[in-house]
């Protein structure tokens, strides 16, 4: 088990910084995500920690000691790609054993360590199949069971569910989540999958454009997020803009085209700032006559609704025809259908809404 220090660490192509001035630990048994969208610099940074680049500026230590000038196969760790590039032509066993037998390990204690890790990923005895007679998620599984064989102190993951249809991804999180709290090794791992980062994580750092924007836990991430990016780009969200009218009690409110909206104000926003307030479709429900707060609730119109079982998704009309803000329903007994093409009065838990300095919104 290893910790990982990336200290002050910035990678450049030329002129292009495509890792800037990261500067972060990753604790020893930690499930570790890199969050973010294509091309923000996440497989720049695991290449960086796995020896294949070295940064421009800054140290990759890894349990503490400095990596800089020790190749891939110097360092204590493993790295697993999108493509998994098992050998068709081997036994399951032998993909397996594929390091080993690189390291001079005898037959028998190659097989013995084989059967081992079989039966962590839960195919035992099945080490004499072709690769080519294994599903989709058990191909994952050996590929993790073939990198972990080394023995590696940290197992680095770039995309590694990206291949694999949704049902599999879905049960390979769980999956991977198991196997990582068995092993007790520290994971790092690279998608720009939020609901892959979220639900396998115990931090997650969210990127954009080479920047580090957060770390923290999921809920923090969620709950919390630092900047309008991390806000948007993590779970669905309304932005309404404007600009601080006020500030008390750790609120903001911003004066919107919708009108004054209440938000938490975590990030030292001051009167005239121009800033965004966050709602989750979830925290907004249709106000009751009793609702009439100014600065959380606001008019708007229902457009449209899409019924999906566990939630009414409600669309609402928003500054932008394109984009109509979301609110979210549980669908409990008395969820009520909205009037289409009518006004409606929006409410929300301003504990629930986060006011933020403008900035870069992610794409859709
Ligand atoms: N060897 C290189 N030379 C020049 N530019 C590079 C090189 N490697 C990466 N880049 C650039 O650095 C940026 C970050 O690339 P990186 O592969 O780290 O992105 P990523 O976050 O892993 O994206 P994806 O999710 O698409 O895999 C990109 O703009 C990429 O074009
Ligand atoms: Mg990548």
């Amino acid at each position: 088990m290893s910790s990982v220090e990336l200290d002050h660490i910035t990678i450049r192509f030329g002129d292009f910084v495509a890792v800037d001035n990261c500067n972060l630990t990753i604790n020893s048994g930690e499930f570790f995500s890199f969050l973010g969208p294509s091309g923000c610099g996440k497989t720049t940074i695991l290449r960086a920690v796995s020896g294949f680049n070295e940064p421009t500026e800054g140290t990759v230590r890894i349990g503490g000691k400095d990596m800089r000038g020790s190749g891939p196969n110097k360092r204590p760790t493993a790295l697993i790609f999108q493509n998994l590039a098992l050998f068709p032509l081997m036994s399951v066993a032998d993909n397996i054993a594929f390091g080993l037998e690189v390291a001079g390990i005898k037959y028998n204690e190659r097989r013995r360590r084989a059967e081992e890790l079989l039966n962590l990923i839960a195919l035992p005895g099945q080490g004499d199949k072709m690769v080519s007679e294994l599903s989709g998620g058990q191909r994952q599984r050996v590929a993790i069971a073939r990198a972990l064989a080394v023995e590696p102190e940290v197992l680095l993951l770039d995309e590694p569910l990206s291949a694999l249809d949704l049902k599999l991804r879905q049960h390979m999180r769980t999956e991977l989540r198991s196997i990582q709290q068995r092993v007790g090794i520290t994971f790092i791992y690279i998608t720009h999958d939020q609901g892959e980062a979220l639900t396998m994580s115990d931090r997650i750092a969210v990127m954009s454009a080479g920047i580090v924007q957060q770390v923290g836990n999921g809920s923090d991430i969620y709950n919390n997020p630092a900047t309008a990016f991390v806000a948007s780009f993590v779970g669905e969200n309304n932005a309404f803009h404007g600009k601080v009218s006020r500030v008390e009690d750790g609120f903001a409110v911003v004066d919107t085209s919708f009108g004054p909206m209440r938000g938490i104000n975590n990030r030292g926003l001051t009167e005239g700032d121009e800033a965004y307030v966050f709602i989750r479709p979830e925290a907004m429900r249709p106000a009751k006559p009793g609702d009439t707060t100014e600065d959380t609730t606001f008019e708007t119109e229902a457009l449209k609704e899409e019924f999906e079982g566990s939630f009414l998704h409600v669309f609402l009309r928003s500054e932008n025809e394109e984009k109509p803000y979301k609110m979210a329903l549980v669908n409990d007994a008395d969820v009520a259908r909205q009037k289409l093409g009518a006004p409606l009065r929006v409410t929300f838990d301003p504990k629930r809404a986060v006011a933020l300095p403008v900035g870069e919104l992610a794409d859709e």
